[in-house]
């Protein structure tokens, strides 16, 4: 084993390297080299034959600068052969550096939360304060407060989710059934006039196409001295059609019953032209607050008057869309959520 043998060989490997134009090429021409019957391994086998422990130690020292200088060789071609195909691929116009890196997506809000914000922008805009309510809530607030007593038969109109827990005063604490608990709670924080909307999540035991046990409602209430159904009338109708952005919307006011309210009605609408054109859709709970209502939250029902509402954000949603099915905002589906972006 001569040393220019050595040389002779790196210096073929760096010619065969040289000439070698695509990757598959390259990396035969490596083997031939370096590869298990490669020329500098079969350099390596041999010198195992040698009796001559001091030859062996310098000549396998001498053998693998060789291989060092063979492998520098090796990457380098690499290195080229991969610059040579970027720079015709950016040739062929096959990459376009000027397009936008990938990034994480950024959120978005959710349909029914685009509603809260909407339905508290208008209300504001004619003067209603934004209150917010707690979601546990005693049974007083949430039955007793509004004229349904213990034992009332109208407590059992809404199912309700019950803690195993009571209040520091031993009420009894429950997921509250709807806003309503706020004309009581938020009215007695204020002096009349109180003029105010209270959205927020509600719970009762119901789950359907278009009841889901989680749920979103927009209480509203306006009491002072002379507060009247036309009131309500004008307020409301003039928050749907800001609400649906359309004037062809007709409201009637349907006789109904809720404990809280006296008269009671129900509100229900009807887009005069276009996609549901001609169907009465009712909306929301409506009515006059009740003077027990007034006494609860500490005014002399003699003196004041008022009205209340409750409407489902849902609802407002899905007639606002076109959605029929009130379980797909809670499924979490992309597909769905992103046609609200
Ligand atoms: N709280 C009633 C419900 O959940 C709606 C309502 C609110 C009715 C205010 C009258 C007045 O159905």
């Amino acid at each position: 084993m001569r040393l220019c043998d050595l040389k002779r060989i790196v210096a073929e490997a760096q010619r065969a390297f040289s000439n070698a134009t695509d990757p598959v090429t390259l990396e035969n021409e490596k083997a031939r080299f370096l590869g298990k019957t490669g020329k500098l391994t079969e350099f390596l086998k041999n010198l195992g034959k040698e009796p001559e422990p001091e030859v062996r130690k310098s000549e396998g020292a001498r053998i693998n600068v060789a291989k060092q200088q063979v492998k520098v060789a090796l990457n380098m071609r690499r290195q080229e052969l991969a610059d040579d195909l970027m720079n015709q691929r950016l040739a062929d116009d096959a990459v376009d550096v000027t397009l936008p890196g990938r990034c994480s997506g950024t959120g978005s809000l959710h349909p029914v939360m685009q509603t809260w914000e909407r339905v508290e922008q208008i209300f504001h805009s004619i003067g209603f304060d934004i209150a917010d309510g707690p979601e546990i809530e005693t049974d007083w607030y949430n039955f007793t407060a509004l004229n349904s007593p213990e034992n009332h038969p109208a407590r059992s109109m809404q199912d309700t989710f019950y803690l195993d827990a009571k209040d520091t005063q031993g009420r009894a604490l429950l997921l509250r059934t709807h806003t309503s608990p706020m004309q009581v709670r938020y009215a007695r924080m204020k002096k009349p006039p109180i003029k105010g909307i209270a959205p927020g999540r509600t719970y009762r035991v119901d789950n359907d196409s278009t009841h889901s046990p989680m749920f979103n409602q927009v209480e509203g209430l306006w009491i002072d001295k002379n507060i009247s159904f036309a009131d309500l009338k004008g307020v409301y109708t003039d928050f749907l059609k800001k609400f649906f952005e359309r004037s062809d919307i007709l409201v009637r006011f349907r006789p109904s019953y809720f404990p809280f309210t006296e008269p009671s009605a129900e509100i229900d609408m009807r887009f005069e032209h276009g996609r549901n054109a001609g169907r009465w859709l009712e909306i929301s709970g409506s009515g006059q607050v009740h003077p027990n209502v007034l006494h609860n939250i500490g005014l002399d029902p003699h003196r004041y008057i008022g009205f209340a509402f409750g409407s489902g954000l849902e609802r407002l949603t899905m007639l606002r869309y076109g959605v029929d099915d009130l379980r797909t905002f809670f499924e979490n589906d992309l597909r769905f959520l992103r046609q609200f972006i």
